[in-house]
């Protein structure tokens, strides 16, 4: 799947990585910085959406769009698509024309929004990656957990650089038995919850 990366979405991938590279030094305001996850993290969640059951795939957190190209990268396979959701107007505006530029509008569905008001209508998951704000994550978990299929994957990023953050939803879902739990230190740390 990586050896087949086109032209259009590595050119995409650069460009979307070199300003999350600047936003981090140049002072730019939180609200529009892409906070992007690094691409060994693209990568891992890649490999780990190849190998989920049959089902839906959700992203929390677009962003510009750079994670979501990586997930892409399995959907052609699967024939499925990712729904992502988006809060900011402004980012949702940068991942329709990273969708665009690589052209994966076949396989990634943006909605605009807060995924606490929009979920409604997604049932089976089978991957979803948690990737929005971190005192969202406990009440996002609640929602996916039980919407989560039999071998289905929850992959919350930022578990180890944001721990004490997002801590009540790791013990939530290590002190629950229908999951399997583990967290790995790629990128920023990558929490990850299997629905047994
Ligand atoms: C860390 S960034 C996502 C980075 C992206 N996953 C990537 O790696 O390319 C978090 C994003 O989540 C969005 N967000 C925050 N709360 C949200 C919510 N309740 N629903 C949807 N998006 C949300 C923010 O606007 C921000 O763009």
């Amino acid at each position: 799947m990586f050896s087949e990366i086109t032209q259009e979405m590595k050119e995409r991938m650069a460009f979307l990585e070199n300003i999350d590279k600047n936003d981090r030094t140049d002072g730019t305001d939180k609200l529009k910085r892409l906070r992007q996850i690094p691409p060994e993290t693209g990568k891992f969640i890649a490999i780990l959406a190849a190998n989920c059951p049959d089902g839906e795939f959700v992203e929390i957190g677009t962003s510009a769009g750079y994670s979501s190209l990586w997930i892409s990268l399995v959907l052609r396979e699967r024939k499925r698509k990712l729904k992502t959701f988006e809060i900011l107007p402004e980012k949702v505006f940068l991942a329709r024309e990273s969708f665009r530029i690589a052209n994966v509008n076949d396989f990634i569905e943006l909605i605009e929004g807060d995924f606490l008001e929009k979920y409604h209508g997604i049932e089976n998951i089978a991957f979803c990656f948690l990737d929005c704000e971190k005192h969202l994550y406990e009440k996002c978990f609640d929602i996916v957990s039980e919407k989560l299929l039999p071998g289905g994957l929850l992959i919350a990023d930022n578990a180890i650089n944001h721990y004490e953050s997002i801590k009540p939803m790791i013990d939530k879902a290590e002190a629950d038995e229908r999951f399997d739990c583990s967290t790995v230190s790629v990128g920023k740390g990558e929490f990850i919850c299997r629905r047994k």
